[in-house]
């Protein structure tokens, strides 16, 4: 039986800061950004969007011409979570008015976790061939104004409906996985932003990826030649051109680009999105290019602290009639530029407070409207 994802659908806020604008705030060359981090842009989320109502407008497109009963698990993957207690996926559950049958669960490894879901949920869906389950990975990336790591924040959120038969790809069950105790990336419950070792954290990306490659040798998986196309967990372009020339090192090949460039297109324009990143790549891929009915393609997860995992995926005959390229693409097109300052108002976002009420600030059909007794409430269509 194939398992796999059914259905993916991609959202991020409608605002951006040009990193040009940064580049000019700090007075260095745009240059360094635009090729020496490769991006563009980054995605800025307004103070009426969480990571919530975010989850919230990926999944709402899914559910318009699908029948919810047989959704009994939502799987929400972040590291930006509101809430130390209740899972974020109770929360979208409401608010997507899904059946009371539903369990609902929130997962943490840093950006990793939206992939142990995903594992999680084929193994269930092989022994439960007739229900579905919906993954939701949602992350606001901010890291400290005016350091090393500014330029490489971000915001977005992936829904994806996994299931039997799936009509995007084929999740194959082979998997390579890599695990060991680091500090490159971490934040302590009392901090607002990650503590971060850039370069190192790096370097240990490249070294969780070479040992889940050769874990996925080991466990008898496919030869890199068999491999048409590539997805890499992106905190910045950059980081994934660097992970496609080491992967093609390690197998003494030449890095094809046109394997990797359809899928860097959309972080180029939100940036990291943490544990929706490596699936933005996917949908980026699946998009932009027409070839790949039937091939196969590897993704490599990355979750700083740190672990890692690569896996493979064949692509459905018929993925171009499933994909959701004209909504993702409008999506992009409608979002608005903002200003310095503007970027810097919402980046003192809201949390800390127990009582607000936020004017409607985006277009999005859900919104965090307000927050009472340290309840959020959300505006929905
Ligand atoms: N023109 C072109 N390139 C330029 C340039 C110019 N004018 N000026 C500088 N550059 C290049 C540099 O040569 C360098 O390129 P290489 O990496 O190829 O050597 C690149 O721009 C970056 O410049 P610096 O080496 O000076 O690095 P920095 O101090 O600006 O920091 C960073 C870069 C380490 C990525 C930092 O932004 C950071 O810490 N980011 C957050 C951490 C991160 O994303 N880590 C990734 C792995 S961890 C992970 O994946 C989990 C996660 O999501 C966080």
């Amino acid at each position: 039986m194939n398992i796999g994802i059914d259905q993916l659908s991609f959202y991020t806020p409608h605002y951006y800061l040009e990193l040009a604008a940064l580049a000019a705030h700090h007075k260095i060359n745009p240059d360094k950004y635009r090729l020496g981090i490769g991006q563009e842009r980054m995605a800025i989320a307004p103070l009426d969007e969480d990571i919530i109502s975010m989850a919230a407008n990926a999944a709402a497109p899914l559910l318009q011409n699908h029948s919810p009963d047989n959704i009994d698990t939502i799987l929400f993957a972040t590291e930006s979570s509101v809430d130390q207690a209740k899972s974020a996926a109770v929360s979208v559950h409401r608010l997507l008015k899904l059946p009371s049958n539903c369990r609902t669960v929130e997962l943490k490894q840093a950006c990793y976790s939206a992939t142990a879901a995903l594992q999680l949920a084929c193994a269930y869906i092989a022994r439960h061939p007739k229900r579905k389950v919906l993954i939701l990975a949602s992350d606001i990336a901010r890291y400290d104004l005016d350091g090393p790591a500014e330029p490489t924040q971000g915001a977005a959120a992936i829904a994806m409906l996994i299931s039997a038969d799936p009509r995007l790809v084929t999740i194959e069950p082979i998997s390579g996985l890599y695990s060991e105790d680091i500090m490159d990336f971490w934040r302590p419950n009392y901090r607002k932003t990650p503590l971060v070792d850039g370069k190192y954290s790096a370097l240990a990306y490249l070294k969780a990826l070479e040992h889940a490659w050769h874990d996925y040798q080991h466990n008898g998986g496919d030869d890199y030649a068999t491999h048409t196309a590539f997805c890499y967990h992106l905190p910045f372009n950059k980081m994934g051109i660097k992970a496609h020339a080491h992967l093609a090192r390690i197998n003494q090949c030449h890095a094809d680009e046109n394997a990797l460039t359809a899928g860097l297109l959309y972080s180029r324009e939100t940036g990291n999105s943490y544990t929706a990143s490596l699936y933005a790549s996917l949908a980026s891929l699946l998009d932009n290019r027409n070839d790949l009915a039937g091939k196969r393609i590897g993704l490599f997860s990355y979750g700083s602290g740190c672990t890692g995992e690569y896996f493979t995926a064949t692509i459905s005959h018929d993925y171009q009639t499933h994909r959701r390229g004209d909504q993702h693409r409008a999506l992009l097109a409608a979002r608005q530029a903002i200003d310095y300052p503007t970027y810097l108002r919402y980046w003192h976002a809201v949390e800390g407070n127990s009582n607000l009420t936020l004017p409607r600030d985006n277009p999005a059909p859900y919104r965090l409207a307000a927050i009472e007794n340290h309840c959020r409430r959300y505006d929905t269509p």
